[in-house]
């Protein structure tokens, strides 16, 4: 078995701007840990498993860094990445580094994840259904509101054997609750139906000027659709956490729910509960709390990060290097890096609402080295890199 992550690349990291500015979407931090740490460590947890492949089209020298530590992390796993040099589509890039895939060992089955979804990772669990069945996929799916429903690739199943029916990627008008968790499994022949998916573009090309030879090829629409007509499609419901992670919002809250599953699977993962931390929160060794400071539950913090005295963090994300002076206030909020929060200052924001509502603005978020005065107020913003802040703001982009 190998797996795959799909990474994308810098342009498709908009919505989680301010952050992503500094800090590539798959590498922000989420529970402690890079946003990739996740599905790689379930990966890696995966009897069997040989090796974890990353594609994407961010430059090397971006993913560098957290490979050679996933790589001491799980040294018997290869981890490698692989680079598009354009963005191919989410079946583009496998069809290109196929090769690269199903050489020795071969893998009999690749499991294949999106980057930004956070959820429990039931691998073990796809497999055991998977090898019931004699489709060629089983995809992880979750059932959500009604309302956000088209947002997401839709899924019809026949309850009774857990075959996919029906994929629509993100439909005009709703056909299901049940939608693409963003994780998959597949035979290795995956690469033949990739294989038609291509000659069938290439083909329609040549007779529609209109369809470019050139395009993306796309996992959903270009593969999963025929494969679900062909009834090779089977479906793996989670009943546990899954969240997607497309907005700083989403990022907190899937960081709480990391958190909290930690909690339960790895309690060593997280700051020891005290009088003053209140779990689940996770504090990297490097950073440095006073002890009449409160923080938690659901917080993370970043490497030589300082709290000040009597400070107060619950619900938020607190990145490298951030100073919280102290008696400061942050509550439903990402810091981003080199950030400082002057005395009695406070940042605090509403919890992401579950259907986000367009131009409302929840959770704060303060990218890079951002400055607080002292008593400082910012409620629900967004804060440009660099800015310093003497007045009090609220639900407003700082430029
Ligand atoms: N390597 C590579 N190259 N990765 C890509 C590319 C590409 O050209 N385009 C997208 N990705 C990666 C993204 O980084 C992400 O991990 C995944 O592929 C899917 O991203 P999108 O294509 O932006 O789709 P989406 O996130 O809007 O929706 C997908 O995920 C949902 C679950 O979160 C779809 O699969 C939906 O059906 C699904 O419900």
């Amino acid at each position: 078995t190998k797996g795959v992550i799909l990474v994308g690349g810098p342009s498709k990291g908009t919505r989680m701007r301010p952050l992503s500015l500094d800090c590539p979407k798959p590498l922000l931090p989420i529970a402690g840990k890079p946003m990739i740490w996740h599905p790689l460590a379930a990966l890696a947890q995966v009897s069997g498993l040989v090796e974890i492949i990353i594609i994407g089209f961010y430059e090397d020298s971006v993913m560098s860094g957290f490979i050679k530590d996933a790589k001491r992390e799980f040294p018997n796993i290869t981890i490698t990445y692989l680079r598009e040099y354009r963005p191919l589509g989410t079946a583009g890039g496998l069809y290109h580094f196929r090769d690269s895939i199903l050489r020795a060992p071969t893998p009999q089955h690749i499991f294949i994840c999106n980057i930004d979804v956070a959820c429990s990772f039931p691998l073990a669990e796809m497999m055991t259904l998977h090898s019931k069945h004699r489709g060629v996929g089983t995809i992880l799916s979750v059932t959500v509101k009604k309302e956000t429903a088209t947002q997401y690739g839709c899924i019809v199943t026949d309850p009774e054997t857990q075959q996919m029916v029906h994929y629509v990627e993100k439909p005009d008008s709703w056909i299901s609750n049940m939608v693409n968790g963003g994780v998959y499994l597949f035979d290795k022949t995956l690469f033949d139906e990739i294989k038609v998916a291509m000659d069938d573009k290439t083909a329609r090309a040549a007779e529609d000027p209109l369809v470019k030879p050139d395009e993306i090829l796309r996992l959903e629409q270009d593969v999963i659709v025929p494969l679900a007509a062909a009834k090779k499609m089977y479906v793996y419901e989670t009943k546990s956490f899954w969240r997607q992670m497309k907005t700083a919002a989403s990022a907190v809250t899937a960081s709480s729910l990391y958190l909290n599953n930690f909690a339960k699977t790895s309690p060593e993962l997280l700051a020891k509960p005290s009088a003053s931390i209140i779990s689940p929160t996770f504090i990297d060794p490097t950073a440095s709390i006073d002890p009449t400071a409160k923080i938690g539950p659901n917080v993370a913090i970043g490497p030589h990060v300082r709290i000040g005295k009597g400070a107060r963090v619950k619900d938020a994300i607190i990145m490298e290097g951030s100073v919280l002076e102290q008696h400061s206030c942050v509550l439903n909020s990402i810091v981003g890096t080199d950030c400082h929060i002057g005395p009695w200052a406070r940042v605090d924001g509403a919890p992401e609402p579950e259907a986000e509502v367009k131009g409302q603005i929840s959770v704060t978020v303060l990218a890079t080295e951002v400055t607080l005065a002292p008593e400082t107020l910012v409620r629900s913003c967004i804060v440009l890199p660099n800015k310093s802040l003497d007045r009090n703001s609220a639900n407003q982009v700082l430029l």
